[in-house]
């Protein structure tokens, strides 16, 4: 896509205007702040603004270490132009990574690559690398640090009218309740019981009676944070503990505040929560301090952060100036608070909820049917197409590792089905992108038979990114593109939208994706267990299925659709089948109110998957390339 091979990866940030002065974003001003805290020189760092001298003017503002260009939002490379902001292209000018959480992991990730012996910086990702991880879409807690705070603080410092006494924002609060409670770290058991021994000391020892109060021990939680971010390991306790320390069981021991916000320790989330926090509070404490009084823990929390010896120099380098909290307000347990995240970040999954299944799904189906809907299999325009497989290049054969022959029989049978439909689809000058696009599967085959058209892959696992790049490396595609993001940070414009196996509602976010941009698509949907009512939208999806079901009835459609594997009964598979096909229905309904064309066929051979529907939907208006 861009044949100059740069020797730096490029970091863009974006600038926004406010009065005709640049301002920098939060999600900006957090990046600057990472890459000072890691003191990160791997990128060549533009500001993306119209105002041709954003640097002079931010000057005050930006990091002196850092050499940043001003470049127009026109002159972005055409990866990079299609995604918000942050964003990072690779030295190869075709990998793109977008998204807050995405480009922070990399820079982490570049750091210590660079300089292995940051242990502070490594320390970042937290117990098992997996700090904002999981994407927004399905962690609330990622939401809650990627989106909601940073977006809540920025709209509340932008329009600050009626600002006296204000109670503070709904995602801020739920902040300062995730920090009230008690913490659970992998192998805590010595640091609480090191805590159990200072709670007996103080308790025996009259002249700090005084002082005991619910903080008594929190000194402890941050010594032990604090030194997993030295060079050194952890210092161990060197003496063993006294008897009636060592037999106290484990249940009985005291529980850990939080000192972080993941918990005990220092790590990407909290650089994350600074810079927002720091000017929400700035902001608070001289237009509504009493507001403060709501936020005692966020308030420690705000003091333990300048205990980070890194916090205090990449503030520096940011010219930011914290502020002491003024006095160590009283830890009042707050009123509870509405929507609190029940899970600690660490093992947050947010799995679906079983519903229980009473008397199967037949009588489901056969309410639809007395509402006139059943399901119904489009006609396959091409069911012997296929790829000249036997002439590809190996690199272009979907053999992954030890896949099995009938396996990768399959996959090509799967690949058959897309290809031949975006074919028929595709203009020259087209750009097809291929969602979720795994290790490339889909999207390299495409960007073969398709010469003529650019083609995008997008998905948010790096690692399945990264093997699709470089087999296309390997394969020597000039038609091709990689972004690491979740789809929402893709805004592009494209013409045809293809997904295979898009798991549970992954499937509604590309349709909806390619309807936003008019664009056609060709999905080929999987799990329709995990379907459930999502942040977006909710099930069913469309007017006809709303008026004959409520939301269980379809859950059971959508549980019973997995029920098409090859080992279970026929009898069972039928209704499997017909189950899939009704929840496709529906949703083929929904993209038909925005003025779509939609088919649900049967991919050929119909024993290519267990899921074998796939939806093609054109925009009633098939014009060129926008
Ligand atoms: C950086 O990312 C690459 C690709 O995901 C990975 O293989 C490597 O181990 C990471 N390095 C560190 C230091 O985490
Ligand atoms: C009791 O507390 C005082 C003041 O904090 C301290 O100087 C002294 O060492 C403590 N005594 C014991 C036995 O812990």
């Amino acid at each position: 896509m861009k044949d100059v091979k740069q020797r730096h990866a490029s970091l863009f940030l974006e600038v926004r205007c406010q009065d005709e002065a640049p301002r920098l974003p939060l999600h900006s001003s957090i990046v600057l702040f990472l890459l000072s805290y890691s003191e990160c020189k791997s990128f060549k760092v533009h500001l993306v603004s119209d105002k041709i001298d954003s640097s002079l003017t931010l000057q005050g503002q930006l990091p002196e270490f850092l050499a940043l260009q001003d470049v127009r939002p026109e002159e972005l490379p055409m990866l990079v132009r299609g995604c918000r902001l942050p964003a990072v292209l690779d030295e190869t000018g075709t990998l793109c990574r977008a998204g807050l959480a995405v480009v922070l992991r990399h820079i982490i990730n570049k750091s210590v690559e660079a300089e292995p012996s940051k242990n502070d910086v490594r320390q970042l990702l937290g117990f098992k690398k997996t700090c904002l991880k999981a994407c927004a879409e399905v962690s609330k807690w990622t939401r809650l640090c990627e989106i909601g705070i940073p977006s809540a603080v920025e709209e509340y410092l932008r329009n600050p009218n009626n600002q006296q006494h204000h109670p503070p924002l709904p995602a801020i609060l739920t902040l300062e309740q995730r920090l009230s409670e008690p913490v659970k770290v992998h192998n805590d058991d010595k640091i609480r019981r090191q805590k159990l021994k200072q709670l007996r000391l103080n308790e025996n020892n009259d002249s700090t009676k005084a002082s005991m109060d619910s903080d008594a021990g929190d000194g402890l939680e941050l010594k032990a944070a604090l030194a997993k971010l030295s060079v050194a390991a952890a210092p161990t306790p060197t003496t063993r503990e006294r008897y009636e320390i060592r037999k106290v069981k484990t249940n009985d021991l005291p529980l850990l505040e939080h000192v972080f916000a993941e918990g005990l320790y220092f790590t990407l989330t909290d650089v994350v929560l600074l810079p927002c926090i720091h000017q929400y509070l700035s902001f608070v404490r001289t237009h509504s301090a009493s507001t403060l009084h709501r936020l005692p823990h966020l308030l420690r929390w705000y003091s333990h952060v300048q205990e980070v010896p890194g916090v205090l120099r990449a503030a520096k380098a940011c010219k930011i100036t914290l502020a002491v909290p003024e006095n160590p307000l009283p830890l009042a347990a707050g009123p509870p608070v509405e929507g609190n995240l029940a899970n600690p970040p660490e093992r947050e999954e947010e799995t679906t909820t079983q519903l229980p299944f009473v008397g199967g799904p037949r009588p489901t189906i056969t309410k639809l049917k007395e509402n006139g809907i059943e399901a119904a299999f489009a006609h396959h325009p091409c069911p012997e197409w296929t790829l000249p497989w036997d002439s590809l290049p190996d690199a272009m054969n979907p053999t992954e590792g030890k896949m099995s022959n009938i396996r990768t029989v399959r996959k090509r049978q799967q690949l058959n089905n897309l290809v031949a439909m975006v074919t028929q689809l595709a203009k020259p000058g087209f750009t097809v992108v291929d969602f979720c696009s795994g290790t490339g599967h889909v999207g390299i085959v495409l960007a073969h038979a398709l010469p003529l058209c650019q083609v995008i892959l997008i998905e948010n696992k790096e690692e399945s990114l990264i093997r699709a790049h470089s087999r296309s490396v390997e394969l020597g595609l000039q038609n091709i593109g990689f972004i690491q993001a979740n789809l929402d940070y893709f805004t592009g414009p494209f013409q045809i939208g293809v997904a295979l196996h898009a798991c549970g509602v992954a499937t509604d976010m590309v349709m909806e994706h390619c309807i936003q941009a008019g664009a056609a698509f060709v999905i080929s949907p999987c799990c329709y267990g995990f379907i459930q009512n999502a942040v977006k939208f909710t099930f069913p999806r469309s007017k006809k299925f709303q008026e004959a079901l409520i939301y269980k009835e379809h859950m059971m459609l959508c549980r019973f659709a997995d029920q098409t594997a090859p080992q279970l009964p026929p009898e069972r598979r039928l209704i499997g089948k017909q189950c899939m096909g009704l929840v496709d229905l529906d949703r083929s309904w929904c993209a038909e109110s925005h003025g779509y064309r939609v088919q649900v066929m049967t991919m050929e051979p119909e024993t290519c998957s267990p899921k074998n529907n796939m939806l093609v939907g054109r925009p009633s208006v098939e014009d060129g390339p926008h």
